[in-house]
């Protein structure tokens, strides 16, 4: 009897880890499956044809699950030609770490569910066509280390919590139609921030003299937007630099840029600083 029961009990308890184990798997399949259904454009039938129902979605052509437990880590399909909107179902992979849709035709909205996905370190989605504005959600993502989200036609103010992410390497903001300035204190908070693009936008105010605290910055681009005042002294502190872009925009003192970039340690000289 005895016996009887704990087996019973082991049973259940094997038959509920399943279905917990299988609904989170089923997540993801449901979740990549909403997102197929929003591609309207797949010109080598790389979804049409690969991404079918009775095969595993781990097998999936641009899919990499984790070792364990077969759930999503990577979605990589860069490069395919592929056509549509990101479906906001994708925050139902919960486990994912890497999502690249770059160099593709997708439009609309960046989910503000994209805010849910905690586990991301990269967010490539540049070169699309991508519009509306940055979803202060993606401020959430405590673990993120690379976004990329330049080429696109983004609009409005680049969302402050952003800045506030401190395991940020990789920005890239650049060629939108972002606007508004830059919270004064943006790199209180980023340690390891190695490269920001924010060029060839619509920014404005002053370039916020905290920038000067991102002392790992190799690569700064802020040229092309819209900055007035001067060039933070600062930027004396970056020792780290070797690429500075400022020009195109309506800075005072020019000349002083200039005086920074040829002092600056191994700085890579280019046309004034300005592109
Ligand atoms: C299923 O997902 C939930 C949250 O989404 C998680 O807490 C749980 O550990 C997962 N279970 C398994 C077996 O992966
Ligand atoms: C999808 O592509 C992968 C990788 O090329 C391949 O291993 C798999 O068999 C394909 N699945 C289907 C259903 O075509
Ligand atoms: C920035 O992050 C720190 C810790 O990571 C947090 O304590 C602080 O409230 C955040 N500030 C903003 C403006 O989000
Ligand atoms: C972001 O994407 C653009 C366009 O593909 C690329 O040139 C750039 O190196 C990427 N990364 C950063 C940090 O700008
Ligand atoms: C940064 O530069 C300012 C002005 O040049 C200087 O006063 C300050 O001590 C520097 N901070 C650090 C951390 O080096």
């Amino acid at each position: 009897m005895g016996k009887n029961v704990i087996f019973t009990l082991l049973t259940m308890l094997y038959f509920f880890i399943y279905v917990v184990t299988s609904f989170n798997s089923s997540t993801d399949g449901y979740a990549l499956l909403a997102f197929k259904s929003q591609i309207t454009f797949d010109p080598n039938q790389i979804l049409t044809k690969n991404w079918s129902q009775g095969t595993s979605f781990c097998n999936w052509n641009g899919i990499t699950c984790g070792t364990r437990h077969k759930r999503v880590r990577g979605l990589n399909l860069a490069n395919m030609g592929l056509g549509g909107t990101i479906a906001k179902e994708i925050s139902g992979l919960s486990f994912l770490r890497s999502l690249i849709i770059s160099n593709n035709n997708f439009h609309g909205f960046i989910p503000d569910e994209m805010g849910k996905l905690s586990q991301l370190r990269e967010i490539e989605i540049q070169n699309n066509e991508l519009n509306g504005a940055i979803p202060t959600s993606l401020g959430f993502l405590e673990n993120l280390q690379k976004l990329n989200l330049s080429y696109n036609k983004l609009i409005g103010d680049i969302p402050n919590k952003i800045f506030n992410l401190s395991s940020l390497v990789e920005i890239s903001f650049g060629d939108n139609i972002l606007s508004g300035s830059l919270p004064t204190d943006m790199c209180y908070n980023l340690p390891k921030l190695e490269m920001l693009r924010i060029s060839t936008n619509q920014i404005s105010g002053n370039i916020p003299p905290s920038l000067g605290t991102c002392t790992n910055l190799k690569l700064l681009s802020l040229s092309y937007n819209n900055f007035a005042g001067s060039i933070p002294r600062e930027f004396g502190n970056l020792s780290n630099l070797q690429i500075l872009y400022l020009g195109r925009n309506n800075l005072i003192g020019t000349s002083k840029a200039l005086i920074i970039c040829i002092h600056m340690h191994s700085i890579i000289y280019s046309k004034s600083c300005e592109n």
